[in-house]
């Protein structure tokens, strides 16, 4: 099928590939020159396991371009929105400037019984704005959230837990969902759950589950502040807890919280957004799962100072981590290099190291040192913190070696994944998050 993708960030350079990936003729259309430039050429603008393979591979086969002309959409039967939401600069709502001009963009090129489906997280309600401009011009407005994680982006994408729909009612809507089932056919034909609801409901499926993932997570991290005035083990706690089926092992690390591009702006524009509809106390608690969330960060610190004898001016603090999770060289929102942030607000002199992220991090934080290889990093620090669990900094660095590189041999671990006991008979200070 001729398919368009507006937006080719994250979500919509994925969709793209992957979409061409299985078969169908996509033209990826952003406003951006330069990353539309990379993307041509089968650059990836981002880092992403399995995105440059597919990438090739569509525009060799020819399936998959680029352009930032919007003309390009004209005889796509299926128009993808895919642009960015962010958080408002001054306030927790979500900003639709992008969505808007999308969809401005498009409709001079919208024909007769064309499908427009919004990927982007969106507030509840405003598919049904949306629908009111181009609905008139004989296409039909749909919701089909996406529910991708990044460095896992591409196989999310083909290969997904869900499949959500949200059609008007009636005939256009069975049509409009026919449409995507055939857009999506590998995916059912594997099984995967096809779910065909109202607009409504489809915004705030997504809406929802993010908020659900950030409340679990802010959960264990209330538990291990419990923890730290009982002298429990929020990882013990965690472990226990989990293997009862109805509350599940995932999303109950513990540590220093959530980041990135998605968890945090979504909870707080749904909060917005609650407000807006006069429902702010059903989802009061999201106040409190952010709020959580943040105090993280400052303990980390905290055991940092506490660490280094009660001050971290003038001390070498080597941080481990600066993209928000492994496998992502996404820096938005990340808890890792807020961490790092603080600490040189204290007068630390902090070195950052990272996998995959230290451009990025450098380019938004250029007061930060920062280190490609990670020994050298490690190399005279008084106090090390890890911050974003890749298998560099857990199962690959050796509390042996490391003690030979630093100065001091504290460590504080800001994703409760080290092995303590190593650690400590190794001969170095272990501080954990919510641990004894
Ligand atoms: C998230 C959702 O998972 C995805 O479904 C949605 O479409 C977009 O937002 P992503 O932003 O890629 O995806 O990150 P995710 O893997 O959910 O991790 C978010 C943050 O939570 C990371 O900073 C991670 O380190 C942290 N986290 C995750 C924890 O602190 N503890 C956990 O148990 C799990």
């Amino acid at each position: 099928m001729k398919l368009s993708v507006i937006g080719c960030g994250y979500l919509g350079a994925v969709h793209a590939a992957a979409m061409a990936s299985i078969g169908h003729e996509v033209v990826g259309i952003d406003v951006d020159q330069r990353k539309i430039d990379a993307l041509s050429k089968g650059e990836a603008p981002f880092f992403e396991p399995g995105l440059q393979e597919i990438l090739t591979e569509g525009i060799t086969s020819g399936n998959l371009s680029f352009t930032t002309d919007m003309a390009a959409a004209q005889g796509a039967k299926v128009h993808f929105v895919g642009v960015g939401t962010p958080q408002q600069k001054d306030g927790y709502a979500a900003d639709l400037t992008y969505v808007n001009a999308a969809i401005d963009g498009l409709l001079p090129y919208l024909s007769e019984g064309d499908i427009v489906a919004g990927k982007s997280t969106v507030p509840v309600g405003t598919a049904a704005l949306l629908a009111e401009r181009v609905d008139p011009t004989g296409a039909t407005l749909v919701w089909n959230p996406e529910f991708l994680r990044e460095g896992w982006a591409v196989k999310d994408t083909i290969d997904p837990d869900r499949l959500v729909a949200g059609v008007p009612e009636g005939p256009t809507g069975e049509r409009a969902a026919g449409v995507l089932r055939e857009v999506y056919h590998p995916a059912i034909a594997k099984g995967t759950p096809f779910l065909v609801m109202d607009r409504a409901t489809s915004e705030l499926v997504k809406v929802s589950a993010n908020a659900f993932l950030a409340t679990k997570i802010s959960f264990i991290n209330a538990m291990a502040e419990i923890a730290e005035v009982t002298g429990a083990d929020v990882t013990k706690l965690s472990e226990a807890i989990g293997y009862d089926e109805r509350i599940g092992r995932q999303f109950l690390k513990s540590g220093i919280g959530f980041g990135g591009g998605c968890l945090p702006k979504d909870i707080r524009a749904f909060s917005a957004r609650a407000e807006e509809l006069g429902r702010g106390e059903s989802v009061a608690f999201l106040r409190q799962v952010d709020e959580i969330n943040l105090r993280r960060r400052e303990r980390a610190v905290q055991l940092v100072v506490e660490g280094l004898g009660g001050s971290a001016f003038k001390k070498n603090v080597t941080v481990l981590g600066a993209a928000f999770k492994p496998h992502s060289d996404d820096i938005r929102d990340s808890p890792a290099l807020d961490v790092a942030v603080r600490l040189h607000g204290l007068g630390a002199w902090v070195t950052v190291t990272d996998p995959a992220a230290l451009d990025n991090a450098r380019r938004v934080h250029p007061q930060l040192n920062y280190v490609e290889e990670r020994d050298e990093a490690l190399r005279g620090a008084d106090a090390v913190i890890v911050v974003t669990e890749w298998d560099d900094y857990r199962r690959e660095l050796d509390p042996s070696h490391a003690g030979t590189l630093v100065a001091g041999k504290v460590i504080v671990d800001g994703r409760n994944t080290l092995d303590a006991g190593a650690w400590r008979a190794a001969g170095w200070t272990y501080l954990g998050m919510g641990r004894p």
